[in-house]
């Protein structure tokens, strides 16, 4: 949630959409590139950093321990690296935000480091579950105080790190980069093992910045006690931001929407094949590749959807694309079964429990279940919704306020500028009817 003003938005029924949508830059990317470019060797330069709360929040930790960060505008970030060993104790706490990635994240980090720190984050923060990294860095010999499993988090330094082999419990990039960074630090080798593979942008970026790392889908391996040399980081256009248009440029009539240069980390598009899967029509134009990663421009353009039964493979592919896909499925004709999910409840709210509550709302049958929900498709009435503190939901309910069959009102946005600061502009751009409720 983000610490401003409450805002609230509301969303019309609009279209056709038409245009170039520019999204902004990936926040995973964002995440790494400044915390690898802080503790490198040299000078870093990050292009296309994303200009949200939760990346900033990151930034801002990096220079209270001691780094010096220039910024630019369009997200140009100068990171001066102080080396593996040239953090400094922050005087005061270390404020992660709305960020879980941020706080995992630096949680391994500061595993490492020979004094204490304090990590603390918002009221949705403060409710998302710290054991799945505390308790695997515990093994590895840190020593991190929490409470009962919540943040604020107390990482005491000085601890002697060993590597350890890792199985994680739940496919999670953010425990999986926590356990690899910690591993910097520690003695001999560092293994981390999925039950599905995640998002690998920790790996390609230790390797990027020379550290020596074995990794294939699924695993992880590296050793401590090399060093990371600087280099510069090119960061793609976030999918998970390009997914809102994805499933507006599907279900609204006459719509058609270009997304230059996203990422197409096969870790991120679960939600193409989703889409596709339903009936979706979705082109990848000027393939190429930007800074290690595959990136391509999305042609979306309106298809009647349908309802499937999501194959349970896809789940972590699209781990942040439920809220959305969800509307897609609300606007779908037939019913769309979602299983294997039950990681929603612990993201920025409970999203499972964040969507049925909002789809009902407006009129859309949905049966949630522990671990996923059955959602009918079905016409979209106008009401008012809660985001639960939570920017995927806001956006969500946005894109279905486009097709509903009046205003959808949408109480406290302001956490969209977590991840997606001008998204308002940007959607309005490109024909949605957004705007601040009176
Ligand atoms: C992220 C991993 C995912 C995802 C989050 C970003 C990352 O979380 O939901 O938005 O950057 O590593 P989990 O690791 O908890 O699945």
């Amino acid at each position: 949630m983000s610490g401003g003003q409450r805002v609230d938005w509301t969303s019309r029924p609009a279209g056709p959409l038409n245009g170039v949508v520019r999204v902004p830059g990936d926040k995973s990317v964002s995440h790494r590139a400044m915390m690898l470019g802080a503790i490198a060797e040299g000078v870093s330069r990050i292009h296309g950093f994303l200009e949200g709360e939760d990346t900033r929040a990151t930034a801002a930790v990096m220079q209270q321990l001691g780094v010096r960060i220039d910024a630019f505008a369009d997200g140009e970030r100068v990171v001066h690296g102080v080396g593996l060993h040239g953090l400094r104790a922050a005087t005061g706490a270390l404020d992660c935000g709305n960020a879980g990635t941020g706080m995992r994240l630096l949680t391994g980090l500061l595993a490492g480091q020979a004094f204490d720190s304090t990590l603390v984050g918002d009221e949705s923060l403060s409710r998302r579950p710290m054991r799945r990294v505390t308790d695997p860095l515990a093994a590895m010999g840190a020593r991190i105080d929490s409470q009962d499993g919540l943040p604020p988090l107390h990482v005491h330094g000085g601890q002697p790190l060993r590597g350890i082999h890792y199985t994680l419990p739940v496919a999670s990039a953010q425990v999986k980069s926590a356990l690899l960074l910690a591993g910097l630090y520690a003695e001999g080798e560092t293994e981390v093992i999925e039950p599905h593979p995640t998002r690998d942008y920790t790996e390609r970026m230790l390797a990027a910045f020379g550290w020596p790392i074995a990794f294939s889908p699924g695993r992880a391996k590296l050793t401590g006690g090399h060093a990371l040399r600087a280099t510069d980081v090119r960061v793609p256009a976030d999918f998970s931001s390009a997914a809102f248009f994805l499933v507006a440029g599907s279900i609204v009539p006459g719509a058609e929407l270009r997304l230059p240069a996203v990422g197409l980390n096969p870790r991120r598009t679960g939600l193409l094949q989703a889409l596709r899967l339903m009936g979706a029509d979705i082109r990848i134009e000027n393939a190429g590749e930007s800074g290690g990663e595959p990136v391509g421009d999305l042609v979306v353009r309106h298809a009647p959807l349908h309802g499937i039964e999501l194959p349970e493979a896809l789940v972590p592919d699209m781990i942040d694309e439920f809220p959305v896909l969800f509307v897609a499925a609300a606007a779908a004709e037939g019913a769309t079964v979602v299983s294997g999910a039950a990681e929603l409840r612990v993201k920025e709210s409970d999203r499972l429990a964040s969507m049925a509550a909002g789809l009902k709302a407006l009129g859309v049958r949905i049966e949630e279940r522990p671990d996923g929900a059955t959602i009918h498709g079905g016409p979209i009435g106008a009401g008012r919704i809660g985001s639960h503190g939570d920017h995927r939901i806001a956006m969500s309910f946005v894109v279905a306020g486009l097709v509903a069959a009046g205003p959808v009102s949408i109480g406290d946005c302001a956490n969209v500028a977590t991840s997606f600061p001008g998204f308002m502009e940007l959607a309005n751009g490109c024909g949605f009817a957004l705007d601040v409720a009176g």
